[in-house]
């Protein structure tokens, strides 16, 4: 793929991080009610995190290792969240994650992202098989998920540790034939 893709919906545009998307990023990203849900992220979300992050996009669709999307809404321009699928090439599958900034929470913009991003990895990259790690107390997530098409596969105790404190972390997944058969 030489040309970063742009993926439609019925609301939102996923398309490629820009450098100009570093403030927003930084703004949506400063909130405990994210980070505190994300593995890789803590506070404070500084500016300089946020120009790495989108460097480290263009370097990694570059290489075909991730699809980094920022998303904004149809009707204005502004990025609201984010979503990205990671590939690991030998094994065909890709890991999915998201964000969505507070002031869009509860409006279905991620499991509008999620779901395009889930066709993506099947269709346009011909993986095998995605998935998404999620601590457990992460409700929210465990639906967007599954509304994904996803299938809770088992949990990790203390999968990982947040804040000091260790989280148990639930594996969900999607093989390619079962979601063509769902189509
Ligand atoms: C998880 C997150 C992306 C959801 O974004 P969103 O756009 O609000 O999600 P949606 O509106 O598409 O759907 C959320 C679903 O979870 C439910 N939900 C939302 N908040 C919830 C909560 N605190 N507890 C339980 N369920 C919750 C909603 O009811 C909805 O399910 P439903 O449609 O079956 O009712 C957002 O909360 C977020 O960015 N969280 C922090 C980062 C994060 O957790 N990322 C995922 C890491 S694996």
């Amino acid at each position: 793929m030489s040309v970063f893709p742009i993926l439609e919906t019925e609301r939102l545009r996923l398309r490629d991080l820009r450098i100009s998307d570093a403030e927003t990023i930084q703004t949506l990203l400063n909130e405990p009610e994210i980070t505190g849900n994300l593995m890789d992220k803590a506070l404070p979300y500084s500016l300089e995190d946020a120009q790495s992050l989108i460097t480290y996009s263009q370097d990694a669709f570059a290489q075909g290792k991730a699809y980094m999307f920022a998303i904004e809404r149809k009707s204005n321009e502004d990025m609201i969240g984010y979503c990205d699928v990671e590939v690991q090439a030998d094994h065909q599958r890709g890991e999915i994650a998201y964000w969505i900034g507070l002031p869009y929470w509860w409006q279905g913009y991620a499991t509008e992202a999620a779901k395009r991003v889930v066709r993506f990895g099947f269709e346009d990259l011909a993986l095998n098989r995605i998935y998404a790690y999620v601590m457990k107390r992460n409700e929210a997530s465990a639906h967007v998920l599954q509304k994904a098409g996803l299938i809770y596969e088992g949990t990790q105790r203390h999968g990982t540790r947040k804040n000091d404190v260790y989280e148990d972390v639930d594996f969900y997944g999607l093989l390619r034939e079962d979601w063509l058969t769902a189509r």
